[in-house]
């Protein structure tokens, strides 16, 4: 089987990966790999985003699947383009991928769906925006409605703050033309999971859920990036609340989506809040997180290329069932000093053999490339640190010392990824400690 991956991340290192474990004879192509991906992939010297020259590629090549990993190329048809020229595709169309590419069209449609989401509303004025914060006050999120490569949304703890946010999205053009329109969101307070749901159009298959952990610094403080670490499986979640996220969220979402004539078929991905009143959107994404997929596919033991393959071909995966893992993993991503801000590029990068031959340590590179003096930085995240275990506690050992003994200068990473998971299972135990519980509780008076 030929198979062509779109994109050369950390996600697309990781779906290479996965794809040839699930089929070693298959000849994996990737548009313009990374520095880790080169041994076991042909390169393919066509950008993502070239979707004409990618898909007249992939016909003369004779390719059997595309796997698109980025929302950029996805949100400019090139899987369209893909089935015009008769190629399976797994991944939506243009129509499909405006639930990620215009956060003000998946507000409305998730208005029509009745899915459990942040109240929101979107402007294309300023003043009228200003004016709902106003009213609305603080805290209250800002985002730019356009693909900002993660970094578009702003929590914003004051009014001032929310109208500072305003004034950088939609009159400087900080996120350039995705800040045309904005969305203006309740801040809705809990602990986030994220969710992929591989999608036939109609049907989903709900897989592991994961956390993000988003901001750049330790104790989740300082701007967002695209994500500096993950882990899974998470104690929060149950069979009960994806059985709730599935028929609540993702199962009337692509109802709404059919009927606007834009079946969603790839993977769906909700970020979702679980708050007092229960799990709640706060957003979609037309295609899997990084560096969530560098945790949750080294954990899915059953075949994620069978299920890719069925919705590339347009065929439904009722009965499909996925087979997970008893243990644990947890991603550490290392970055470029300056990141998400400006950074710096071409740093050596010495990977010792202790890392590179762990049977339980799996380096997936996001930007890396291999110059004239071997390994070097090409992007603000570098590599993501994935540990497994078969518990998140050996999982996460693994990741830190891994991410501890990679070497580059100005390296960046955060030691406390999962903190949120360790300080449960502390307060499980304290709870669990009848003695002191009774002592502390007041009385029945
Ligand atoms: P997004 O770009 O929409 O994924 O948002 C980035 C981050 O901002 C999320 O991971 C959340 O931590 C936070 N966030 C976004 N929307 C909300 C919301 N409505 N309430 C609280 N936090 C949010
Ligand atoms: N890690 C968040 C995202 O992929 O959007």
């Amino acid at each position: 089987m030929r198979i062509l991956i779109v994109g050369n991340g950390g996600r697309e290192h990781t779906l290479a990966w996965k794809i040839l474990r699930d089929a070693p004879e298959a000849t994996v192509f990737v548009t313009q790999p990374n520095g880790g991906m080169t041994s076991r992939v042909e390169p393919v010297a066509i950008p993502s985003g070239d979707t004409v020259a990618l898909a007249g590629w992939a016909s003369a090549q004779n390719i059997d699947l595309v796997v698109v990993g980025p929302e950029g190329p996805l949100a400019s048809g090139l899987v369209d383009r893909l089935e015009h020229v008769g190629i399976p595709a797994f991944g939506p169309t243009k129509a499909a991928a405006r639930i990620e590419s215009s956060k003000s069209y998946a507000e409305i449609l998730m208005l029509r769906a009745g899915v459990p989401a942040a109240v929101s509303a979107s402007f294309t004025d300023l003043g009228e925006a200003s004016a709902y914060i106003r009213e609305h006050g603080a805290p209250i999120v800002v985002k730019a409605s356009g693909l900002a490569a993660g970094k578009g949304a702003i929590v914003c703890e004051t009014v001032d703050e929310a109208l500072q946010a305003l004034e950088s999205i939609m009159a400087d053009r900080a996120f350039g033309e995705a800040g045309r329109e904005v969305v203006v969101q309740e801040f809705m307070p809990g602990e986030e999971i994220s969710v992929f749901a591989l999608a036939d159009g109609r049907d989903a298959v709900l897989m592991l859920p994961s956390q993000d952990y988003k901001r750049v610094g330790e104790g989740d403080v300082g701007p967002n990036t695209g994500g500096m670490g993950a882990y899974a499986p998470i104690s929060l979640s149950s069979d009960a609340l994806m059985s709730q996220v599935e028929d609540e969220i993702i199962k009337p979402t692509l109802a709404a989506l059919a009927e606007d004539g834009a079946e969603f078929r790839g993977l769906l991905y909700a970020g979702i809040m679980l708050t007092e009143s229960g799990p709640r959107i706060f957003e979609f994404n037309c295609r899997f997180g990084d560096p969530e997929a560098q945790v949750v596919l080294p954990l899915l033991e059953s075949s994620l290329l069978d299920p890719m393959l069925e919705v590339a071909r347009g065929g439904q995966l009722g009965g499909t069932i996925l087979e997970w893992s008893s243990g644990a993993a947890l991603t550490t991503v290392l970055a470029s000093e300056g990141y998400p801000g400006p950074y710096p590029k071409g740093r050596r990068i010495h990977i010792p053999e202790s890392v590179r031959d762990d049977p339980d340590v799996l380096l997936f590179h996001a930007g890396t490339t291999s110059g004239a003096h071997g390994l070097e930085t090409s992007g603000g995240r570098v590599i993501a640190a994935t540990g497994l275990g078969t518990t998140l506690s050996q999982a996460a050992s693994k990741s830190r010392e891994a991410a501890t003994a990679i070497e580059f200068s100005g390296k960046q990473f955060r030691k406390d990824i999962g903190w949120r998971e360790f300080a449960r299972a502390e307060r499980d135990v304290s709870m669990a400690q009848p003695e002191e519980v009774s002592q502390a509780e007041p009385g029945p008076g």
